[in-house]
């Protein structure tokens, strides 16, 4: 998706050698023009994987879940992070550290949603430590379905998600694969080329 490298480009802020912000397209302002061509892009990265549904985290994987279960003709459903009242006790849960938030969170699914007849696609946002897919994973062996692989919108190869996802079996589509990245510049994977960002 050559529009989504180039809005990081273009409107990305590293704050660090660790973290991107990107504020103004995926974590608070969203860019649903974007959002729709990644839900696309996922769809076909696994089109021929029968997808029964798509499942997310809140809050940010929300927007790409849906474009992507839409691509899909599928429903989606994402794992919460406060209980709600009006969620069953019968819950999937497990806990997740947050790497920008630096907290450790449950996250909790009604199990009436994840079934041993699914077949599920995971899609979030960021890959960085792995923390929250692996907790997503946790949830799903626990169901009993199956899981087809994790599409990405944006992978940070260089922290330690991407081998520990990949050591659990699980095939991964990042859509923008980081290499490394300083203030002021952005190394992708693929095309090993340098680009300024702000
Ligand atoms: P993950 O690799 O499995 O996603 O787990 P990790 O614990 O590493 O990351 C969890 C949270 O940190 C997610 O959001 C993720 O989007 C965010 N994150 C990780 N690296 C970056 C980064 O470089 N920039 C930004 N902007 N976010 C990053 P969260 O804390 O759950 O928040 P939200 O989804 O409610 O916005």
């Amino acid at each position: 998706v050559e529009l989504l490298k180039e809005k990081i480009r273009l409107e990305g802020k590293v704050l660090s050698d660790m973290v991107l912000k990107v504020d103004s397209f995926i974590n608070h302002q969203v860019d649903p023009v974007l959002v729709m061509e990644i839900g696309k892009a996922f769809a076909k990265a696994f089109e021929d994987e029968h997808i029964t549904k798509v499942l997310t985290i809140e809050s940010s994987g929300i927007q790409f879940a849906m474009g992507t279960a839409l691509a899909l003709g599928v429903p989606f459903v994402y794992a919460k992070k406060k209980k709600a009242i009006t969620q069953s006790s019968d819950l999937y849960s497990a806990s997740v550290e947050s790497f920008t938030r630096n907290e450790t969170y449950q996250i909790t699914l009604s199990k009436q949603f994840l079934t041993p007849n699914d077949r599920v696609l995971i899609v979030d946002d960021f890959l960085a430590t792995g923390a929250a897919l692996v907790g997503l994973i946790g949830m799903i062996r626990e169901s009993g379905a199956a899981l087809a692989g994790a599409g990405i919108v944006i992978e940070k190869s260089f922290q330690e998600g991407r081998k520990l996802i990949e050591d659990a079996g699980v095939r991964i589509c990042s859509l923008a694969r980081i290499a490394s990245m300083s203030p002021g510049e952005i190394h992708f994977i693929e095309e090993l080329k340098t680009s300024s960002v702000k």
